[in-house]
């Protein structure tokens, strides 16, 4: 049910309706290239930081084996009266202590060494009990990562003469430095990586306007042109190829459409002008025929229908005449000051003349002086007050007012009425229409009256629109320049 539902201008509304406009923006071409650009940048360096990290984290490994290495193979091992144990693991923690942090002072490698016979030589102090002799690796083994409850320890093995040396580097505290390190690299990172990010995004937005450029110019032109301006044609010049194949496309399909066009216009002016001397001859033929069938009520009854239709006939060929050539821009108008005052004094004469019920309403300044040509302008007037003579409420007002705007006299024909329906508003101009069909058909007319007037109107710098459709009131205004 809507009956209650309020689908006022509520802020909850206007919420939406920005939201609604956010989502369209997003809909944006340019904004999506700008978008999908500035994402594959942002992946690519995070794989590439993910990589380069994978291969630290596997050289810092093998760099630590090379050292348990290093430390198995030490020259202390094989020294005749090797110094005592314990000072050979204090060599061998101090040398593992460069990877930890500066502030652990020990635990950072561990030492056991076994005699083949004697069983075992020597342990550190603080080798993790869980690393049982079972679990260590024998000399045949690589280094080996093993875990104990205080930490993991990489552990290598080497067998010297009687002697099995293990040294285990502890894990824990050599990664710890190692963690910070990469801790401070990806902060630094990521710190890059946004403003690389921004940069590329502003980039690829402006980058991507600059792409849409073509395109712009071609909408550009194409909301200009109308059937009236088909010469408008998009350089191709400084094009890309990609840009300038559309642009060709579109330059060489409004060559056709001018060509056909200009096609339909010359076969209806043609049309319309052969047509005009067959119809003068046969009016006259009728006229004088008509005159001589005075005697035959039936006959002269006759020749008078034949009469309106050739003349009806002639006034359409006359109107289709002056359309084409507007339409072809030789709607020749020989410019002279125009004092339509009188014009308009004499139609509200007429009207009073034709049809005495009506109440006119003339006020209209006697001088007023417009460049064009009199003959023209007194076709658009005529047709305005005789559509308001044709389609105004019967014995109702006609008005002929006029007052300056600015620059232009405003010339208002209005008559009572009730009113035009909405739906015929935008089309009334249009040639050959004819609103309210069942209404109009009783009242003579083919709907180039309209039409032609706005033609007249533009063709003089002027303009014709409906001001008033009603009800109780319908108003056309004719707006043109003052002289
Ligand atoms: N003053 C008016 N009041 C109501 N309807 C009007 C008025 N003027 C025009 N119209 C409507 O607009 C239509 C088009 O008018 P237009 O002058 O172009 O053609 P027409 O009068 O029918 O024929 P034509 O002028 O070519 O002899 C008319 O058929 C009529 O329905
Ligand atoms: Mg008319």
């Amino acid at each position: 049910m809507s009956g209650g539902a309020s689908t006022g201008d509520t802020p909850g509304d206007r919420l939406l309706a920005r939201m609604l406009a956010r989502v369209t923006r997003l809909r944006s071409f340019r904004l999506r290239i700008a978008l999908a650009s500035t994402s594959i940048a942002l992946i690519a360096m995070s794989v590439l930081y993910a990589c380069s990290t994978y291969i630290i984290v596997q050289r810092r490994a093998g760099i630590v084996d090379r050292m348990l290495t290093a430390q198995l193979a030490s020259p202390l091992f094989q020294l005749e009266r090797p110094p005592p144990w314990s000072a050979i693991d204090a060599h061998i923690n101090a040398s593992f202590s460069g990877f930890a942090l500066p502030e652990s002072t020990s635990g950072f490698a561990i030492l056991r060494i076994c005699h083949a016979h004697a069983g075992e030589l020597y342990r550190s102090g603080d080798w993790p009990a869980e690393l049982t002799p079972a679990r260590l690796p024998t000399p045949a083994q690589d280094p080996q990562t093993l875990d104990s409850h205080d930490g993991s320890w990489r552990v290598g093995v080497i067998a010297n003469g009687p002697l099995t040396i293990w040294i285990g580097a502890n894990r824990n505290l050599t990664n710890i430095q190692f963690d910070e390190q990469l801790r401070a690299t990806f902060g630094r990172f990521a710190g890059a990586m946004t403003a690389l990010v921004l940069l590329i995004g502003v980039l690829s937005w402006t980058l991507a306007g600059s792409t849409m450029r073509p395109l712009q110019r071609l909408t550009g032109v194409m909301v200009r042109i109308n059937a009236m301006d088909l010469d408008q044609r998009v350089s191709t010049q400084q094009e890309d190829p990609e840009f300038a194949e559309l642009i060709a496309v579109f330059n060489a399909m409004l060559d056709r459409l001018q060509r056909s066009y200009q096609q339909a216009m010359r076969f209806s002016g043609d049309a319309a002008h052969e047509l005009k001397t067959p119809l003068t001859i046969l009016q006259g033929e009728l006229e004088r025929s008509f005159a001589r069938a005075a005697s035959d009520p039936a006959l002269e009854q006759g020749m008078a229908n034949m009469l309106d239709e050739v003349r009806r006939l002639d006034s359409i060929i006359r109107k289709l005449l002056l359309l084409a050539r507007a339409d072809a821009g030789q709607l020749q108008i020989p410019m002279a000051r125009v004092n339509l005052g009188p014009q308009l004094e004499e139609l509200a004469d007429d009207i009073s003349l034709m049809d005495d019920s009506r109440a006119v309403r003339l006020d209209v300044p006697a001088q007023l002086m417009v460049n064009g040509d009199a003959e023209l302008l007194g076709q658009v007037l005529h047709n305005l007050v005789s559509n308001a003579i044709k389609y105004g409420t019967a014995g109702g007002w006609i008005a002929l007012t006029a007052r300056i705007d600015g620059d232009n006299w405003q010339i208002d024909i209005s008559n009572a009425s009730d009113g035009i329906a909405a739906e015929h508003w935008d089309r009334l101009f249009d040639r050959f229409y004819r609103a309210d069909q069942a209404h109009s058909r009783r009242v003579s007319g083919v709907g180039l009256g309209l039409s032609l007037a706005r033609d007249i109107a533009r063709a003089h710098g002027g303009a014709l629109a409906l001001a008033d459709p009603g009800p109780g009131k319908v108003c056309f205004r004719l707006t043109l320049p003052t002289a």
